[in-house]
C-alpha cells in the first residue's frame, strides 16, 4: 500500500521516541525551551517539501552553520586559502575541544568550534570590516535558506555572556597567527552566525541547495559554486558529527552537521535535503531523537551512501 510521504515522516516522528539527554545547559537561554518539541523535514531536488510535527518550531541553527560559512569562505579566497588555515581531517574529539595541527596551530577541520571560528574570519576579502563580514555571513545563510534570516537576540547575548571557552581558542588561533583580526571580534560575529533562526524547512533547503550542487532548488539561485559544495560535504560526511562521525557514517550514510539547539541537518548528493528537530541531546551535542529518526528514514529510504 503506499503511503504519502508527509504521513509516512508523521509515523516515523511518532516511532522515534529516544528521549534520553536533556536540552543544552552550555547557553542558558537554550535551557528554556521546549523539549519535546519534534520536527521533521524533506525537500527534494525539485524544491517539492514535505514535513511533519512541528515544522513550525523556529531554534538557533549553531553549529549547522558552519558547513554553509565554509562554503562561503571557500567561494570567497579558494580551496588553497583556506586549507592554509584550517584542515580537513576529523578531530575524533569533541566540538568545542582544542584540536590545533602540531607545529602550525591550525585546527583539524571548519566543523569544530575552533575551525569555525577561523572560517568565519576568512569570509570575504581581508579588508572586511567586523559588521560588513556578518552581512556577508547573514546574507549567504539567508540565500541558502531562499529567505531572510533573522538572528535570536537572546540566544546571541546568552551565549556571549559565557562564550569564555570559544574566546580562549579564538586568542589560541590568534597567537598562532592563523587568525589575524581580534578574536574578540571573530568570536562575537561566528555567535552571531550560531542564533540565526531557523525552521526544519530552511534546513531541509539549505542542505537541499549543497545536495544540488549549490543552486537553491526553491529559489533558483546558485548560492555558491558547484566544486564548493563537493569539499563542503566531503567535510561534513568526515567531520559533521564530531566524535560520532564514525558512527553516523556507518548507520545513516549521509553527509550532516548537527547544533546544540537540537536541530540537524542531512544532505544526500543530487537527491534530497533533510532537517530534523528535537531539543534533547546526546553525549556528543547532537538531538537524540533526530540521530534516531535519521537512522530510521536512510534505512527505510536506503539513502545510506554506501
Ligand atoms: O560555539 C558553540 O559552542 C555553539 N554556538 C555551537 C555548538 C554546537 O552547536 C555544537 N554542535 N552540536
Amino acid at each position: 500500500m503506499k503511503v504519502p510521504v508527509s504521513d509516512y515522516l508523521q509515523q516515523v516522528l511518532g516511532e522515534c521516541l529516544a528521549d534520553e539527554g536533556s536540552v543544552c545547559d552550555v547557553i542558558p537561554e537554550l535551557a528554556r525551551v521546549d523539549p519535546d518539541q519534534l520536527a521533521v523535514a524533506m525537500c527534494v531536488a525539485d524544491g517539492t517539501m514535505y514535513t511533519a510535527g512541528d515544522a513550525d518550531s523556529r531554534f538557533t541553527i549553531q553549529s549547522i552553520s558552519k558547513p554553509f560559512t565554509y562554503a562561503l569562505a571557500l567561494a570567497d579566497r579558494g580551496e588553497r586559502a583556506l586549507l592554509e588555515r584550517v584542515g580537513v581531517e576529523p578531530s575524533g574529539d569533541p566540538f568545542n575541544e582544542i584540536s590545533l595541527e602540531a607545529g602550525t596551530g591550525r585546527p583539524d577541520n571548519p566543523m569544530i568550534n575552533v575551525g569555525a571560528i577561523t572560517t568565519y574570519t576568512l569570509v570575504g576579502d581581508g579588508d572586511l570590516g567586523a559588521q560588513e563580514r556578518f552581512e556577508r555571513v547573514h546574507a549567504g545563510l539567508s540565500a541558502f535558506a531562499g529567505r531572510d534570516l533573522a538572528v535570536d537576540e537572546a540566544v546571541f547575548a546568552s551565549e556571549m555572556s559565557t562564550a569564555h571557552r570559544n574566546l580562549a581558542l579564538a586568542h589560541l588561533v590568534r597567537s598562532h597567527d592563523i587568525i589575524t583580526c581580534d578574536p574578540h571580534e571573530a568570536v562575537t560575529g561566528y555567535v552571531r552566525q550560531c542564533a540565526l533562526l531557523v525552521g526544519v524547512r530552511d534546513l531541509a533547503v539549505m542542505a537541499m541547495t549543497l545536495a544540488g550542487h549549490g543552486r537553491n532548488p526553491v529559489t533558483g539561485v546558485q548560492v555558491v559554486p558547484e566544486p564548493v559544495c563537493r569539499l563542503v560535504l566531503s567535510v561534513m560526511a568526515t567531520s559533521g558529527m564530531y566524535d560520532a562521525a564514525g558512527d553516523w557514517m556507518t548507520q545513516v550514510g549521509i553527509p550532516a552537521k548537527s547544533g546544540i539547539a537540537g536541530g540537524i541537518l542531512g544532505a544526500l548528493p543530487g537527491q534530497v535535503g533533510l532537517g530534523t528537530f528535537s531539543p534533547r541531546l546526546d553525549r556528543f551535542g547532537s538531538s537524540s531523537r533526530g540521530v534516531q529518526i535519521f537512522e530510521r528514514l536512510s534505512t527505510d529510504m536506503g539513502m545510506h551512501l554506501m
